[in-house]
């Protein structure tokens, strides 16, 4: 399954997949790794040797062109899905249109709980004693496409954001591996969950 990977940060989740496709017997490769920003998660993929690519809104007059350029980038590496994983920008509906199922995100709480861009802050200020991590099928709502797998996390009464944040990342990564190894595998058809 070939694979190109959007990130915006740290890129942690992005390290666990292309340690996890350097090994032969895993049923994926990443082509490349995409950023909207010059993001320090880069590093990983150079220290990989992966191409990467950054296509920033910034550069763009609208989202629209933003998105066909994201779109012409990405088809360059031709891959059978793309994984968002820690882009923390809403995809323009072009971009969904092309490659939606194929199209999957990472989110650190469970769907439907909690989507947006501060799903462990609110989770904490929710009172919650148990959130998570979920992979879905990115579709035009944010964070609201068909869940395709998750992962309960405890919260800890003396839990901060960061600490939180931190344990969820850790369930993150085993799980974006798994999750695309099923995929791989037609474990897990995404067209059948999209419908
Ligand atoms: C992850 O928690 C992901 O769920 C969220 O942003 C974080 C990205 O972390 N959307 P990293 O860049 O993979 O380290």
């Amino acid at each position: 399954l070939k694979l190109v990977v959007l990130i915006s940060g740290s890129g942690s989740n992005l390290r666990a997949l292309l340690e996890a496709c350097s090994d032969e017997a895993y049923p994926a490769q990443i082509m490349a790794v995409g950023a909207d920003n010059n993001a320090s998660g880069l590093a990983h993929a150079r220290e990989f040797g992966i191409p990467s690519f950054i296509v920033s809104p910034a550069d763009y007059a609208n989202r629209v062109a933003w998105g066909e350029a994201l779109i012409a980038e990405i088809q360059t590496y031709s891959p059978d899905m793309v994984v968002c994983a820690g882009f923390m920008r809403i995809l323009p509906a072009n971009v969904v249109t092309a490659f939606s199922p194929n199209l999957i995100n990472m989110h650190p709480a469970l769907l439907p709980l909690y989507p947006g861009a501060h799903a462990v802050r609110d989770a904490l200020a929710d009172g919650a004693t148990v959130t998570g991590a979920t992979v879905h099928i990115v579709d035009e709502g944010v964070d609201t496409g068909p869940v395709i797998a998750h992962v309960e996390v405890a919260i800890n009464a003396d839990d901060t954001e960061a600490t939180l944040h931190e344990r969820i990342k850790i369930v993150e990564r085993e799980l974006i591996v798994h999750t695309v190894r099923n995929i791989a595998h037609a474990h897990v058809n995404l067209q059948e969950l999209a419908r």
